[in-house]
């Protein structure tokens, strides 16, 4: 195991005595950041975690002009104990160096970034979230930081990587979304960037998203984009349908589809808790006759954002059709819990999935379960 030499830099900001309120997502960030540079024929320099700050870029800088970037996004926990969980960041790190070969950027060594996350929310423990559902969100991000308007891959690239403390999803309670088919549109493309986690999949994605949202819908049901008929995802979720109140269905991975880690867990996990899983191509045409003669009995999006946010409705070709009672289904429930305690550490681990973060002088809370 490499050990990476990080310098530590002083900060004149510790973290507040209570968290803003609300927090939201994404919205507030702590005081320090961990960054690193890579040089051609130089590899990874000067880690360092120190303030966090604005960057200063050149406006030539090749992210700015060709887009070469990448990023990716996982969570710590607050344990009952007063300790921290890590999940499945391995995961993370191994799709963070898949984006980062599709976009011809180099790798990072994996023990490395984990040990630059482990430090980073370590030594910004304190804002960590304690609130039920709450978390401390990670992102790591890469970019080419060469100046050159020539469209080439950049021979100098920044990681950084930053911490925001973040609310529960669903601020009010698991509430179901409504979800808009778009044929009109499509995210990503097999060959194309399609299951690399990079910005311009997600620019892509924001018109179809608008257009959802005036027609009054909250997310977006992406086909593939070749046929345009074969299920791929649910706004930046995997999705699955629940056959008959007992079986998954989820579309398999095609080249266009994020290799969701929440995706991954929940497929394991899930045969467990007695629901049996497949994975196929799942044909638009076919899943709405299932959804009509009430053969689906929920649907729902996976991801490290809402872990799971069940579907309320689907509208597509000017019909909408609703799932049965309009409330989170048992499935969804029973998954959303099973996987939750795992990850706060409320239950014992039996995947090994999570790595535990030590925090000196860590004092336990009261357990709370989840309902
Ligand atoms: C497009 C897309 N699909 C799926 C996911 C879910 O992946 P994960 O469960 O690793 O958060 C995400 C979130 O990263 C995403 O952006």
């Amino acid at each position: 195991m490499s050990k990476l030499d990080i310098r530590i830099e002083p900060v004149m900001q510790s973290a507040p005595a209570a968290l803003p309120d609300p927090l939201g997502f994404g919205r507030h960030f702590t005081a320090r950041m961990f960054t690193q540079y890579y040089t051609t024929g130089k590899g990874w320099h000067d880690a360092v975690i120190g303030p966090y700050r604005p960057l200063a870029l050149d406006p030539a800088a090749q992210v700015f002009h060709c887009g070469q970037m990448i990023f990716d996004g996982t969570k710590a926990y607050a344990r009952p104990d007063g300790n921290l969980n890590l999940f499945r960041v391995e995961k993370n790190a191994e799709r963070f160096n898949l984006s980062a070969s599709r976009l011809a950027m180099p790798e990072v060594d994996i023990d490395e970034h984990l040990e630059a996350i482990s430090e980073l929310v370590k030594l910004e423990h304190g804002w960590v979230p304690k609130q039920e559902g709450a978390a401390l969100y990670i992102r790591p991000v890469m970019i080419a930081v060469e100046n050159t308007l020539e469209v080439r891959a950049s021979r100098t690239f920044l990681h950084y990587i930053i911490l925001s403390p973040v609310a529960p999803y669903f601020a009010g309670g698991f509430k179901p979304v409504s979800v808009f088919v778009s044929d009109g549109y499509v995210r990503t493309v097999r060959g194309g960037t399609g299951e690399a986690k990079t910005p311009g999949n997600y620019a892509g994605s924001l018109a179809g998203t608008e257009e959802a949202i005036a027609a009054g819908y909250q997310q977006v049901l992406w086909l593939d984009a070749v046929e345009r008929r074969y299920v791929d995802e649910v706004g930046a979720m995997n999705i699955a349908f629940v056959y008959d109140g007992k079986t998954i269905r989820t579309p398999m991975l095609s080249g266009a589809i994020l290799h969701g880690v929440t995706r991954d867990s929940l497929l394991k996990l899930a045969p467990d808790l007695g629901y049996p899983v497949t994975q196929d191509r799942i044909d638009i045409h076919e899943l709405m006759r299932d959804v009509e003669s009430g053969r689906i009995t929920e649907a729902f999006g996976m991801g490290t954002g809402a872990v799971i946010a069940p579907v309320g409705s689907l509208g597509y070709r000017g019909r909408n059709y609703k799932f049965a009672s309009g409330e989170p289904g048992p499935v969804a429930r029973k998954l959303f819990k099973g996987l939750t305690d795992i990850q706060y550490g409320r239950v014992a681990d039996p995947y090994g999935w999570t790595r535990m973060v030590e925090v000196a002088g860590a004092k336990p809370r009261r357990a709370s379960a989840r309902a």
